[in-house]
């Protein structure tokens, strides 16, 4: 079904700490899905554009409201199987212990495709309407996920992870060599460029070192070339845990986001996982690049040893998002992203050592609110990957999700309230799957959500 008019409440967060709430508001969308008009309810042109569009207009009936789609800018899609499995370790184990084995077993395009498509399916379901994936070292499977989110209607930024470094990646799971990973990473470029399907590229490719520990300087160096000819999006892991961070440093003198600039990494269209350890400087110089931090506040609970500083990195005008890091988070909602980016950054503020006295404990001026975290999730990821999603507004694609907060089976439950500063806190706060009654993509009804 495509959407041609909408007529409802709309809450959406263009700015960080403010709500907009758009109430009996009609929105037009054009035949690409784009938001050509936004119409409140005071606009003398309301009346006539509701009998204009007739049967055609969808009106929203009591207790539904409607979010931007969410933007999960951090996924592993090849992960989603070991979602709530395997957090026992850290990183470094896990990756050689649990990841890398289940990873390498996409190289069976039988064991990719119900796994793909569970996750695409179950993501749509939860309101990501655009997530930025990883897949894996194989190029077929690569093009397999992002054949599935073209015929899913989901919008996603799909890359072939690059790990050529044989000190680092075990045999069974690695590129074969520098050329042989740029290769890859190029065919899959072309995969998704060239798609019949995509002509409208819903789908975008993008350059994926999985992290500097597990490439060579050949492969690094060669895919900054290949992001500057291609103009492709890029993402990667950057100073996530201690470990991570520590071997960079030892690498190479300098930090890690320091050293993805001096290999032609960080872009406008550059998204960095975690980011924990980041400098002042390191963020001065991503919002010099304009580059963006992918905040994974689960993840960085079981895997990072550390809390993200969103509120230094917000001060200084750092593009960032929300990601779930599925399976690193063991959550696949990005509602759940938001809510535990609150959590965090209170525990960050107030620190956790209850035999330290109270002003020593945290860091102060660290909270974040939940309207601000509803922006990162939405408007944030958007500004992040530089694409019109996230907000209602003339030019925007028409990315949404119809929340219905009388569901049944739902965790929602309101008495009566009506101020849109109250509703929105119980959904954000009390939403899961069962609450997501539609989620549209440029204009179109993904497939069933319940
Ligand atoms: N660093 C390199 N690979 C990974 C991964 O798969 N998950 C997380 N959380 N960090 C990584
Ligand atoms: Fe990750």
């Amino acid at each position: 079904m495509t959407l041609r008019a909408i007529l409802g409440t709309f809450f959406h967060a263009p700015q960080q700490g403010a709500l907009e709430a758009l109430t009996d508001t009609l929105i037009e969308i054009d035949a690409t899905g784009t938001i050509a008009a936004v119409i409140g309810a005071d606009d003398p042109a309301q009346p006539a554009a509701i009998t204009r569009y007739g049967d055609a207009l969808l009106r929203l009936p009591e207790g539904r409201y409607i979010l931007p789609g969410l933007v999960d800018l951090h996924v592993h899609a090849p992960q989603y199987p070991q979602l709530g499995q395997a957090l026992d370790e850290p990183l470094e184990v896990w990756l050689q212990k649990y990841t890398f084995p289940l990873e390498a077993r996409y190289a069976d395009l039988d064991f990719a495709r119900p796994r793909y498509t569970a996750l695409v399916e179950d993501l749509l379901a939860n309101g990501t309407t655009t997530a930025l994936y990883f897949a894996t070292q194989h190029t077929e499977a690569t093009k397999l996920l992002a054949d599935i989110c073209i015929d899913k209607g989901q919008r996603a930024l799909v890359g072939k992870v690059v790990m050529d470094d044989p000190a680092a990646c075990p045999e069974f799971y690695r590129d074969a060599s520098p050329e042989a990973a740029i290769a890859g990473t190029r065919a899959v470029i072309d995969h998704i460029r060239s798609h019949p399907a995509n002509a409208d590229a819903r789908v975008l490719p993008v350059i994926t070192p999985r992290f500097i520990p597990s490439c060579t300087d050949e492969a690094l160096s060669a895919l900054g070339q290949l992001a500057a000819e291609c103009d492709c999006h890029v993402q990667t892991h950057c100073s996530e845990s201690d470990w991570a961070h520590g071997h960079v440093l030892n690498r190479y003198g300098h930090t890690d986001a320091q050293a993805l600039d001096s290999f032609g990494l960080l872009t406008r269209k550059s998204v960095l996982a975690h980011s924990n350890f980041l400098t002042d400087a390191d963020m001065d110089r991503l919002v010099a690049r304009q580059s963006a931090v992918a905040h994974c506040a689960l993840s960085n609970i079981y895997f990072a040893n550390a809390v993200f500083p969103l509120r230094r990195a917000l001060e200084k005008h750092l593009h960032v998002g929300l990601g779930t890091d599925i399976s690193g988070g063991p959550s696949a909602s990005m509602f759940e992203a938001c809510r535990t980016t609150v959590q965090a950054s209170r525990l960050l503020q107030d620190g956790v050592d209850p035999t330290l006295p109270a002003a020593n404990r945290g860091t102060p001026g660290s909270a974040i609110d939940l309207k601000t975290a509803f922006h990162l999730a939405t408007a944030g990821g958007g500004i992040a990957l530089d694409l019109p999603i996230g907000i209602f507004a003339p030019g925007y694609r028409f990315d949404a999700l119809v929340i219905d907060t009388s569901a049944p089976s739902g965790s929602i439950r309101l008495f009566g309230e009506t101020q849109p500063d109250a509703v929105f806190e119980k959904i954000l706060y009390g939403a899961s799957r069962a609450n997501i009654e539609q989620v549209w993509v440029d204009g179109r009804l993904t497939g069933s959500t319940r």
